[in-house]
Parts: C-alpha cells; structure tokens; sequence
C-alpha cells in the first residue's frame, strides 16, 4: 500500500521539486500542488488550506530540499536583519515540535528543529531535551528559543561554517537543561532569589553537564558550555570561579546575559530595552568579566 508522510506546517513553503497530496473525503489521495510548484509563505498565511503529504517515495528528496531551504530561509532572514522573524519562525517550530504528535506510527519526516541542528539521523534528537525543559517551565522554553535564535543571527553574521552553526545552536538550546530538575518557583519567580534558593539555581550547570554526557553522543563542546555558561573570565561566575573558558562558552555566556536582561522582565528587575540592556553588559565588559572582542561581534550582529 502506498504511505503518505504529513507535511509539518512550518515546513510547507520549503518544498518545491515534489509533489503535494492531500486526503480527499473519501481517504484517497489527490494532487494539491504539482512538481516545481512552490506554495509561499505569504500566500499560506492568507488562506486555509488542508493537511498535505508527499509520497513516500519522494521521501530522500524531500529531505535533501528540506534542509537546503530551510538553512537558506534563515541566513536570508538574518542577512535582512529580521531578527523577530527568526525568533517567531523558532518559536512555532519548537511549539510545533512539542505538540502531541499524531503521525507517531507513521512514516514522519524529522522534526524541523532536528534537521536545523543537523541531528536528523541520531534518535536522540534535540527534541528530548526540548520536552524535559518544557515539562518544568513554559518561561524557560522562551528563553532557549530567544537565546538559540541569537547565537544563530551571530553564525550566520560572521560566516561560521554549517557544522560550527549546529554546534553552537544545539549548545544554545540545550544549555540551561539543568534547570528542568530545579523546582518550578526558583526558575519562575518575579522576586529576587534569596540565598538559599540562589544556591540551589547555581546547580543547574552542574546537572546539566552531568544530564548530556550520560545521555548522549556529543561533541564534548556542548555539555562544556552547559557547565560553563556562568562562568566569567575574571572568574566570578559559577560553578567553579574558572578563568579560561571554552570560546563556545564565552559566547553562549554573553548571549545568555543579554537574553535575561532583554527579555525575560523579573518583577525587581524591568525589562530593559536592547540598547540600555547592551550599555549594561558594556560595564560588565568593562569590569573584565567578558573579552572585549566578544563583545564587539556580538553588537556588531545586533547592527547596533
Ligand atoms: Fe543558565
Ligand atoms: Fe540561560
């Protein structure tokens, strides 16, 4: 019997060399857009239009277009310095991805957050922690996509190559995982931690380090910037007041930072706008806890 894949929402204005089908109501299979046709983005978001599959057979096909178009839809966003756009086109495929999935029994293309970090043909795909830090707090899933989307616009700014791209997003992504064993009321508080609950935060580089190497077959690069995304190079971060950091966590550190103060507003801190957010993180540069160079990059990819 002939198989159909579902197409996932956010990935149906990527395809143009296959053909798309939709189910007719008595279940067969009818032709929706044929080879060489592309349905835009702008003309989707405009009408409603049923749930599409490819042929199983148009399956390899699919995923060679599939991860062409979707790296060149976001170097084309970030080159535009569409930085919202990025983060919302993330956001929907994060929330997507963690939706309850109906093809689970069916032939399925990868998940889109997958294929972005290169991770399409390892089970344990970033999905896995994706839904543990989802399971703990919705405020932390807006963090990691906001950090993730930026550490992208810096890649793709200064030329990184694909694989340095992936590296950083998933270290991006998974970065805070520790975080998923800490209690709910100390990730999402308005009020300022007090020292015992502060104490117990700190812990989260550990556990997650400790969370990706047991689980996983990473390059050792990414559970490091798990452990050393608060570290600070004049040594006053945690876990371990270290010196000399990874570069990846040097910059997931910095990114991280600016993330906290831009968008995520606790009550007895107000939400600071970019440019007095990146004044703010100047002086932190300034007191030696983040190389100059750095920073320098990183506000060269804001455009500020
Ligand atoms: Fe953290
Ligand atoms: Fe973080």
């Amino acid at each position: 019997m002939a198989e159909y894949i579902l197409v996932k929402k956010s990935q149906v204005s990527l395809f143009k060399s296959i053909p798309f089908y939709y189910q007719t109501q008595n279940g067969e299979y009818s032709l929706y857009k044929k080879k060489g046709d592309r349905l835009d983005e702008a003309r989707l978001k405009k009408t409603k239009y049923p749930d599409l599959y490819i042929f199983d057979a148009d399956r390899e096909t699919a995923m060679a277009e599939l991860i062409a178009a979707l790296n060149k839809d976001f170097e084309k966003k970030i080159a535009q310095g569409k930085l919202k756009e990025v983060r919302e086109t993330l956001e929907f495929i994060v929330e997507e991805a963690l939706a309850p999935g109906q093809e689970k029994n069916m032939t399925a293309l990868p998940e889109t957050l997958d294929i972005l970090l290169g991770r399409y043909h390892n089970d344990n795909g970033a999905m896995e922690y994706l839904r543990k830090i989802e399971s703990n707090s919705s405020i932390l899933v807006k963090h990691t996509v906001n950090v993730t989307a930026l550490t992208l616009q810096f890649c793709f700014f200064h030329n990184f190559s694909e694989s340095d791209t992936r590296q950083l997003a998933m270290a991006a992504l998974i970065h805070d995982v520790g975080c998923s064993q800490i209690d709910k009321t100390i990730i999402e508080t308005s009020k300022r931690l007090t020292d015992k609950q502060f104490k117990i935060y700190t812990t989260h580089p550990e556990m997650g380090h400790g969370m990706i190497i047991q689980s996983t077959d990473f390059d050792m690069a990414i559970p490091k910037v798990a452990l050393e995304h608060h570290e600070r190079i004049d040594g006053s971060g945690y876990p371990n007041g270290l010196t000399r950091l990874a570069s990846y966590s040097q910059l997931i550190g910095l990114i991280d930072s600016y993330e906290s103060l831009t968008y995520r507003g606790k009550a007895f801190r107000k939400v600071k706008k970019p440019f007095a957010t990146l004044s703010l993180i100047k002086e932190e540069v300034m007191r030696g806890k983040f190389s100059k160079e750095l920073f320098k990059r990183f506000t060269s990819c804001l455009g500020a």
